[in-house]
């Protein structure tokens, strides 16, 4: 993903404490409590907080707002201003609103090469199925369903797409030892399952890839749009990422799972694509179960 065309300026890296409060946390300057992140931390985080502001927010403004504006709510879009940005280890200057952009691009430049092979799309922690909603513009004859942990989310989904039947978002927890958006697709359909810094809210994933094992017969292809701790690297800035995964009891073996299993090919893996937050930067991976014959 190339950035050049969005971003004003490089910043340099001794400039982040300038855009950000992390880098003092991470240092021990300022206070901060670790969370242990289980599903009422998500509840907290999101169902209470966040997704509670943007359904109220939803029904302060019903039928005059497009899950753009949600998304440009929740993120607190500012036009006027400009935000500090990740690309492949670098940082980079850009006004907040091609932020929304570069996300969908990423989105899109990741799924478009997939999407032939599909005709159901699930993400799994979806939220109110804001990526859904940005692939379905683009792909009208497939259908789209998420999966979220939240109610309130699953509410804010019900009421954007209550008139458009190619996309449903149901409620569904990355613990449990089945997902409902899976069981609806029948064994003979060509799904890819994709997530989006969800994975990122569960320590470890090894529930995850368990449960979704016993749904390798009908996936094509799986994304994760995830934070990639990258254990091999170790410039400052790389440093501070996995600090950050640390104190905020992010995901951290995810690769690492994928890598043990021999029944999982790996198709891509791209460190740092974009990172609205530098600190925890959208990596790729995209993956497929391997078919014997
Ligand atoms: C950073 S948000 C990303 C939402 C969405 N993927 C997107 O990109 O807009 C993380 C999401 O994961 C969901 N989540 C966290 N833990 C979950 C769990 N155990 N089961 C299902 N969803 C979960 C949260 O509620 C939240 O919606």
């Amino acid at each position: 993903m190339d950035l050049a065309a969005l971003t004003t300026r490089v910043v340099p890296l001794a400039e982040l404490s300038q855009w950000s409060p992390w880098p003092s946390r991470l240092l021990g300057l300022s206070e901060w409590q670790t969370p242990h992140r289980d599903t009422e931390k998500v509840d907290n985080e999101y169902d209470k907080d966040k997704y509670a502001r943007c359904l109220a927010f939803l029904k302060e403004h019903e039928g005059a707002v497009t899950p753009k504006d949600v998304r440009a709510f929740e993120l607190h879009i500012d036009p006027l201003k400009s935000t500090c940005v990740s690309n492949k280890g670098v940082l980079y200057e850009m006004p907040q609103n091609k932020i929304m952009l570069t996300n969908a691009n990423l989105l899109q430049e990741t799924m478009d090469p997939l999407m032939k092979e599909a005709n159901i799309v699930v993400e799994l922690g979806c939220g109110y199925g804001y990526p859904l909603w940005i692939l379905r513009q683009n792909f009208p004859k497939k259908k789209f369903i998420g999966g979220e942990l939240s109610k309130n989310a699953v509410e804010i989904a019900r009421i954007l797409y209550a008139d458009d039947p190619m996309i449903t978002v149901e409620h569904c927890n990355l613990y449990d030892h089945s997902y409902g958006p899976l069981e609806q697709c029948p064994r003979d359909a060509k799904v890819i399952v994709f997530t989006r810094h969800a994975i990122e809210q569960l320590p470890s994933a090894a529930v995850f890839l368990k449960t979704l094992t016993q749904y390798f017969d009908r996936l094509v292809a799986v994304v994760h749009l995830e934070v990639i701790p990258e254990y091999d690297e170790h410039s400052l800035l790389d440093l501070m990422r996995q600090r950050y995964m640390i104190m905020n009891d992010y995901n951290h073996d995810l690769l690492k799972l994928l890598r043990e299993r021999n029944d999982i090919e790996t198709m891509k893996i791209s460190y740092d694509e974009v990172g609205q937050n530098p600190l925890n930067p959208t990596s790729v991976i995209v993956w497929k179960p391997r078919r014997t014959s």
